[in-house]
């Protein structure tokens, strides 16, 4: 059972009750640009652009009101410069990490990768649901310090959608995804602008990410009651920051507009839903377009999900509508008097997404959620598959070959599991008795499977694996061989042992 482990002495914490909502006007990640062209490690004839993006300290503004904030992000703003890149047109990236050499959260030397011999501030780069060579994937020991910079080379070989990249630094990526290495990436084909949805400036991406904030205004990341093991099972702020601002507002006009939303917290869960309980038209998921939009006046999105909607305010001229999150409101919407005429369209249809069948699987691979929860006050530890991250790799798909991987849920919590490199479906969830799994290894289910929610009918790469049942993905293991991982995406759980390495083999 998860219990809640002491927390030592937390300092003043920002009293969010006193700040005036809605004083800051949401503001929109600027975009990245190339800084040149360099030859393509495919093709060494061809110009690919190539950009130069620095991972730095810098301070932000989270509310009028708030003093500056420390951050250590990329350019000089959570979340960072968002790159836009076309499908099938490749791109490279310099990341420069040019940190200070000491961290500013409290780093816990037991965890795997992070212990004392490792330098304290590293940092890689993944781009999340990018499917990309190995050696420029951000393998969580791939880091490099202070000084270095590694230059990534995304070919963008994929539909649509809208990924995120962040650090990936083994044993501290909750950390520096806390301080702020976050940013998105869109890829755009022409598909997609052929359905005429809201664009330019009636397409605004929302990145929320929560903090715990120091009276001061800084990000608070709390440690354990332990000496010498801050390590916390989960990072949650009451702070909800959508695009680095807490609470922001923003002017629309009466008609529609396209959200893009990242869940990029370290591991709290988004509840979403409009004050005026207006619903939602989801038109997207992880890996792009759905194959027709789906009507919700609740959104629930784990960390690492995207989420991608069209909003009509087009009967709302004159109101103010909010954003919640359960009971908080996080945003407002300021809609204008005027009656405007709309060009956009929300179509009926939006692409073919062909379910992927059973039966193409080779393989079925049963694995393992569990808590391993130690009696002599240790803190619980999360395993895939009952596996620690050096032990040798047990899951090694052939390239281009199916799998069904179960995803047998033992603990109390939803985690969300991430696959890099590939993108999958959900099949179903079927509840099982977790006493009988856990005592003797035999499966029995108590009720019967129960398909994706129609939002989750697209493509995705992470899923919400709900405790006590078994979730069922089929994947298609296409792009490159090489070593890649998969882990739960409440970064928290991640960084301590929740993360395997895989292996795409050649056939
Ligand atoms: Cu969002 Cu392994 O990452
Ligand atoms: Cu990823
Ligand atoms: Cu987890």
């Amino acid at each position: 059972m998860a219990h809640a482990p002491p927390v030592a002495n937390a300092p003043k914490l920002l009293d969010l009750a006193k700040l005036t909502p809605f004083v800051d006007a949401l503001p929109r990640p600027a975009l990245a640009k190339p800084v040149g062209v360099r030859p393509s490690p495919a093709d060494r004839k061809t110009q690919i652009p190539f950009y130069r993006i620095p991972i730095r300290e810098f301070y932000g503004k989270i509310h009028r009101d708030v003093q500056a904030t420390r951050f250590w992000g990329y350019g000089n703003s959570m979340p960072g410069p968002t790159i836009e890149a076309r499908s099938r047109e490749p791109i490279l990236v310099e990341w420069q990490n040019q940190l200070p050499t000491k961290h500013f959260l409290p780093i816990d030397q037991n965890l795997m990768g992070a212990e004392k011999d490792k330098p304290e501030v590293r940092t890689v780069v993944h781009v999340h649901g990018a499917k990309v060579p190995p050696g420029s994937d951000g393998y969580p020991e791939d880091w490099y310090v202070p000084g270095q910079a590694k230059t990534y080379y995304y070919p963008n070989q994929q539909d649509a959608t809208m990924l995120w990249y962040h650090d990936h630094a083994m044993g501290i990526n909750r950390l520096n995804v806390c301080a702020g290495m976050l940013g998105l990436y869109t890829i755009r084909d022409t598909f997609e602008e052929n359905l005429n949805l809201p664009k330019g400036e009636c397409e605004i991406p929302l990145v929320l990410t929560d903090r715990m904030i120091r009276a001061d205004g800084q990000i608070y990341y709390p440690v354990s009651a332990r000496p010498g093991a801050p390590w916390l099972p989960e990072y949650e702020g009451e702070a909800v920051l959508v695009n680095g601002t807490l609470t922001p507002y923003l002017e629309v006009q009466a008609r529609k507009y396209r959200f893009r939303v990242l869940n990029g917290a370290n591991g709290r869960f988004y509840f979403l839903t409009l004050g005026n309980g207006q619903t939602f038209h989801q038109i997207g998921s992880d890996q792009g377009l759905l194959a027709m939009p789906v009507e919700a006046k609740r959104l629930t999105i784990a960390p690492g999900e995207r989420v991608d909607l069209v909003v009509d305010f087009s009967d709302h001229e004159g109101e103010e509508v909010v954003m919640k999150d359960h009971a908080l409101s996080i945003l407002q919407f300021r809609v204008a008097k005027a009656k405007v005429e709309d060009p956009a369209s929300l179509p009926r249809t939006l692409r073919q997404v062909a379910r992927v069948v059973e039966s193409a699987a080779i393989r079925t691979r049963r694995l393992t959620l569990e808590e391993i929860d130690y009696l002599t006050g240790e803190p619980d530890v999360h395993l895939l598959n009952g596996k620690r991250w050096h032990e040798p790799v047990t899951e090694n798909p052939v390239l281009d070959s199916t799998e069904i991987w179960e995803l047998m849920n033992l603990t109390d919590d939803t985690h969300p599991i991430h696959l890099h490199l590939v993108r999958f479906q959900i099949l179903d969830r079927r509840p099982l008795n977790v006493g009988v799994y856990l005592y003797n290894n035999k499966l029995v289910y108590i009720g019967e499977a129960s398909p994706p929610e129609a939002a989750e009918m697209g493509w995705k790469d992470t899923v919400r694996a709900t405790p006590g049942a078994c979730t069922r993905i089929i994947v298609n293991f296409s792009g490159y061989v090489g070593r890649y991982v998969w882990h739960c995406h409440i970064l928290e759980h991640e960084d301590n042992e929740m993360m395997r390495p895989y292996d795409v083999i050649a056939g």
